[in-house]
């Protein structure tokens, strides 16, 4: 019997999921359907009840339900305890199984798909809400000099780094007070929806560095397009790889074989211009 998979989220109608699994399921040859669920907000629990109910093997969790996917959660990971928050989660009779793949999936992109070790690396983040809150235990993991955190409201990048404390040191300071320059770069902020960029001081450009916006099929956001100002051999990226990673690692974990990802991406990308 087919097996049946989806992603959740509102609104859902964008989201690229069911096309990235069934393009990995007919490479890896899987026996599966995976559909997009409108969820409902203040009912997660009952549309995630439905699903496992009606049979389904597993879910992906988008915005805005990743929060309360982690309530749900009878046996989250360790990682997505830390952010408390899941992305992926795998039905095993009345257990709910949890996990999120976001973090990873970036490191995945920046290490293994763009060949940039993280390991001494001096990593900025911008933005301290559930983004930022969702990469921090994969980006410790991958052994970076330093990580700061800049944040336009200082008390909530100050907030989330004492809650952090136990996986590593963060610096916090605002985007004026960044003190670079640094070797790679994350735009974990939501300016990019609105146009914007947040207002970071050009030297925390280093020469070479990556400028990582993690928004996905925006083009030349203003932040990537401020980072190319600032520094003419920077490299820019959008999401476009973290998608199709954590997707990946979602896919492995539910079936057991971890599909190729680099013509995915290329299929997904759209042009940074
Ligand atoms: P997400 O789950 O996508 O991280 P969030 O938890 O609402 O969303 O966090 C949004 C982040 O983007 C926050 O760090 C927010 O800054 P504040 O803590 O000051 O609110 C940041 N942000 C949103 N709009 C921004 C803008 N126009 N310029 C800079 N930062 C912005």
């Amino acid at each position: 019997m087919t097996d049946r998979y989806a992603v959740i989220g509102h609104p859902i109608s964008h989201s690229k999921s069911p096309l990235i699994h069934s393009l990995f399921a007919q490479a890896t040859a899987q026996d599966l359907e995976y559909t997009a669920i409108e969820g409902h907000p203040g009912a997660f629990a009952q549309d995630l009840a439905d699903f496992q109910r009606s049979g389904g093997k597993g879910l992906n969790i988008t915005l805005p339900f990743k929060v309360d996917a982690y309530a749900c959660a009878t046996h989250p990971s360790d990682r997505a305890r830390i952010a408390g928050a899941v992305n992926a989660i795998k039905f095993d009779g009345d257990r709910v199984l949890a996990d999120n793949f976001d973090g990873v999936g970036l490191m995945r992109d920046v290490e293994h798909n763009l060949g940039i070790p993280i390991r001494n690396k001096r990593v900025l983040i911008l933005g301290a809400g559930g983004a930022t809150r969702g990469l921090i235990e994969p980006l410790m993991a991958c052994q970076p000099a330093q990580v700061w955190m800049a944040n336009r409201t200082l008390s909530n990048a100050q907030a989330l780094a004492n809650d952090l404390a136990g996986v590593g040191h963060i610096n916090t300071s605002t985007f004026a007070g960044v003190d670079g320059p640094f070797d790679i770069v994350f735009n974990a902020t939501s300016a990019s929806l609105t146009g914007e960029a947040p207002p970071l001081p050009p030297q925390a450009i280093g020469s070479g560095a990556l400028a990582y916006d993690l928004v996905y099929g925006k083009g030349l956001t203003p932040f990537l397009k401020f980072a190319q100002q600032a520094c003419p051999d920077v490299v820019v990226t959008d999401g476009v790889g973290m998608l199709v990673e954590q997707a990946a690692e979602a896919f492995a974990w539910w079936r057991g074989v971890r599909p190729d990802t680099a013509e995915v991406i290329q299929r997904l990308t759209v042009p940074l211009i």
